[in-house]
């Protein structure tokens, strides 16, 4: 491990001396960069920064060339013990929540194909107006956050409101770095899920709303094209789309 350590660290500063030098960073850009440094600390906005800017790569890395379903990353919005639904499966919400009712089915099965019964989708998203129960003002604890089982064949179902995009916080170091550099701040509308089952990977996933801006601009970078969902309106006015699962067999640990 001190190997490892090593390498890493040794590489990484390797890296960011290069650039000072072959960008000739000044003196009053570096006191700038340790004071921003400062304030995402101060900001407790580690998790954030690190999520946007640098999960997407670790999870390609990690699980690319996985079998099965496509995952992306977790992102620092998901908190445990989201409460087990049961039938109609609907995530909890406002009496007069926002936005547009959707319908979300479909089958969780191994990579093989087998359904798998009694998996468990663990689900949160924003609301429609791009707000996160629990991490920003407006949605009441709990909102849109919920675990749906599947039936003995491997199937789901839930009703849940099309989320709507967001930004990043702007005000902190992570907007402001965002801001300085020029890009934009927003992730497309999605729905987090980590799919799991007994015997199998867990899969951390986000499906996207076709329909949304930013798509092509994801500030996280983790917008995939087999994760765009397609949501169709029904002749009650609310909406549906369906998604597939596939999970990959769990990892054989070698044991030492
Ligand atoms: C999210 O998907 O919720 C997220 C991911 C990365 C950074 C911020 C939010
Ligand atoms: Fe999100």
């Amino acid at each position: 491990m001190p190997d490892r350590a090593n390498q890493l660290i040794s590489e990484i500063l390797r890296r960011v001396h290069e650039v000072i030098v072959e960008h000739d960073v000044t003196y009053e850009e570096y006191q700038a960069a340790k004071q921003w440094f400062i304030e995402v600390g101060e900001a407790g906005e580690w998790p954030l920064f690190a999520d946007v800017y640098i999960e997407h790569v670790v999870e390609e890395q990690a699980f690319g060339n996985r079998e099965g379903s496509q995952g992306t990353i977790l992102g620092p919005f998901h908190l445990p013990d989201a409460p087990v639904l049961d039938a109609p499966f609907e995530l909890p919400h406002r009496p007069d929540e926002p936005g547009d009712r959707t319908h979300v089915s479909g089958r969780v099965t191994g990579a093989d194909g087998n359904p798998l019964a009694d998996a468990n989708l663990d689900i949160w998203q924003a609301d429609a107006e791009g707000r996160y129960a629990g991490f920003m003002p407006g949605p009441p604890d709990g909102n849109l956050r919920g675990q749906v089982r599947t039936d003995a064949d491997g199937r789901y179902e839930y009703i849940t409101m099309i989320p709507g995009p967001y930004t990043i916080p702007l005000d902190g170091p992570t907007g402001k770095l965002t801001a300085a550099a020029g890009w934009s701040p927003w992730r497309p509308a999605h729905i987090h899920l980590i799919v799991s089952a007994e015997g199998y990977e867990p899969l951390v996933t986000q499906l996207f709303i076709d329909s949304s801006d930013y798509l092509d601009s994801d500030v996280a970078s983790a917008v995939k094209p087999e994760l765009i969902v397609h949501p169709q309106p029904r002749s009650d006015g609310e909406f549906e789309f369906s998604y597939d699962f596939a999970l990959a067999p769990a990892r054989t640990h070698a044991v030492a």
